[in-house]
């Protein structure tokens, strides 16, 4: 449906653009879904953009209409959704994509067109084969077209940090004129560096005709890793919209990552002066769901989100952590959504922060203990391993964390039917001699030979989380499975490798039950431990563990 002016948005308002705040441009479904590995359905983009809107960021990306019926019908999906998040489509400045863009956009409560259109000389040579004056003449015909058929209107002048500045500037006027609320100048080659960014903002901002009246957009690409640099020198210029991915998924090497953006802005907010709209406490979630609908996993070192950003093992970090955290974080982990810092105890870990998870665990070894158990840690943290709760439990109980059995795995045969339920059986061997053999079925032979394993050794085991990566490449990869349980109201970990990927999910699970069954046998000093719900409110964030 064609919107008439009177229906349409007023342009940003004097306020909007003058203000200090900076909007928050999510193509996470856009340039994000185009890269290689991330492409999401229709279902998990509509869940992926509710999620951004909880998020709140202020304009959400939803895809490219004219580039597939897919495409389309997942931007009309999100648009009839979304309350309060502005949903843009983008396309080429061609009649056809810009129809295809405002048909998709009709059930949006607040709707933008993204037009985009290359200035560079290199674009007009070899990509678009025009002149000046044609790129010129087709982005204000475009941008006429587009102002009546949505609330407003964005232009990008693709590869504009590799475009002459004064013909830059010349288009960017005519965009004004024509009716773009929103100007954006995309780094799409990731080429651009941050003084040179701020040079260019500041010249476009001098220049433009009709600047008051517009926001300037940074859309910066990682090729040479300062995406999050370049925008964040954007901003310092006067952009006030970065358009920017959760995880810095996107084109090559990506896009600037959302929550790096985010909290540079919050963290450093005397030195931006600036702020934005999002509640930083769903970044994690969103980062979260993002890796669960695309499968692909963040780096453990990422910022903001990685599973070692609020992570630390060196003692001499540990110990500075305990004294005050300021020592050695600049941001708390429940401001992104993190439930709490994990001291990760590691080869590089200290005393301190030892007896420190050991009493978190209900246990107060005197010094000479402290020793011996300190000493046996260490040798098996010398072994690469990290050691998690239970380890340190069986250490401070004087057993080995490592020692395996009683239960041995001696034969497995699962199979699974296409339409149908799965079945396993299994033979397990325990260490007094009697065997046991049980079959289950299930949904996916994984869930058989677990329930299977459950039945023969008699230890319920409620399934937190499954985790199967490839250790190597091609077909004998080895599989490693990680498993995570509740059982008497504590959580247990466990993992197994084989080529096989059901016998590695029954290895770990073998070893989450040996955990249990050689804890139950323990001496009674376990009695004195507190129970978890105990333990949580005694000592808050200490003892438990945060996945990532
Ligand atoms: O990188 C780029 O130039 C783009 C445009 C479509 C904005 O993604
Ligand atoms: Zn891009």
């Amino acid at each position: 449906m064609m919107k008439t002016p009177d229906q349409q948005s007023p342009p940003a308002s004097d306020d909007d653009v003058v203000g200090e705040r900076v909007r928050i441009f999510d193509t996470t479904l856009r340039d994000g879904e185009q890269a290689p590995g991330f492409s999401m359905d229709r279902r998990a983009k509509l869940r992926m953009a509710q999620q951004l809107e909880a998020l709140g960021v202020d304009v959400l990306e939803a895809g490219f209409p004219q580039a597939s019926p897919d495409d389309f019908a997942a931007v009309a999906q999100i648009a009839g959704a979304l309350k309060a998040t502005t949903v843009c489509a983008l396309a080429r400045c061609q009649d056809g994509d810009i129809d295809s863009a405002a048909r998709a956009l009709q059930a949006a409560r607040h709707s933008r067109i993204h037009l985009f259109l290359s200035t560079s000389p290199l674009h007009r040579e070899h990509k678009l084969g025009m002149s000046k004056s044609q790129v010129l003449e087709t982005a204000v015909r475009a941008i006429e077209r587009a102002r009546g058929l949505c609330h407003e209107v964005e232009f990008s002048a693709e590869d504009a940090l590799r475009t002459e500045p004064d013909f830059l500037a010349e288009v960017f006027s005519a965009a004004v004129a024509a009716g773009a609320s929103t100007l954006n100048a995309p780094d799409t080659v990731g080429y651009t560096t941050p003084t040179e960014i701020v040079e260019l903002f500041e010249y476009l901002r001098r220049h433009i005709v009709g600047a008051e009246r517009v926001v300037f957009s940074s859309h910066c690409h990682d090729d040479l890793g300062m995406a999050v640099a370049n925008s964040l020198a954007a901003v310092s210029a006067g952009a006030r919209q970065v358009e920017c991915t959760i995880n810095g998924i996107g084109e090559r090497a990506g896009n600037a990552a959302l929550e790096e953006v985010v909290m540079a802005l919050k963290v450093r907010a005397p030195h931006f002066g600036v702020d934005t709209r999002i509640d930083t406490r769903q970044l994690y979630p969103t980062s979260r769901l993002l890796t669960e609908l695309t499968g692909q996993a963040v780096p453990r070192n990422k910022a903001i989100v990685g599973a070692n950003a609020f992570a630390h093992e060196s003692g001499i970090h540990q110990h500075g952590m305990l004294k005050h955290r300021g020592t050695y974080e600049i941001m708390r982990p429940q401001d992104v959504g993190i439930a709490e810092t994990k001291l990760v105890m590691g080869k590089h870990s200290g005393r301190a922060a030892l007896r420190q998870r050991l009493q978190a665990m209900g246990h107060t070894p005197d010094d000479d203990a402290l020793d011996d158990i300190f000493s046996r840690f260490k040798t098996l943290a010398d072994h690469g391993r990290e050691l998690h709760d239970e380890d340190l439990e069986a250490l401070a109980l004087g057993h080995d964390p490592h020692a395996g059995g009683p239960w041995q795995l001696v034969q497995l045969h699962a199979s699974s039917h296409l339409g149908g339920s799965a079945s396993a059986s299994v033979k397990l061997a325990h260490d007094d001699g009697h065997e046991v053999g049980e079959a289950a079925i299930g949904d996916g032979p994984v869930d058989a030979v677990l329930r299977a394993i459950e039945r023969a050794t008699g230890t319920p085991l409620a399934l937190t989380r499954f985790q199967i990566d490839a250790l190597g490449e091609g077909a004998d990869a080895q599989g490693h499975a990680q498993l995570s349980a509740r059982h008497a109201a504590r959580d247990w970990r466990g993992h197994g490798s084989s080529t096989d990927i059901v016998e590695a999910a029954a290895l770990a699970a073998l070893v989450i039950v040996n955990r249990i069954e050689r804890q139950s046998t323990l001496n009674p000093l376990t009695d004195k431990r507190p129970s978890m719900a105990a333990r949580t409110d005694a000592h808050g964030r200490a003892h438990k563990e945060t996945t990532a």
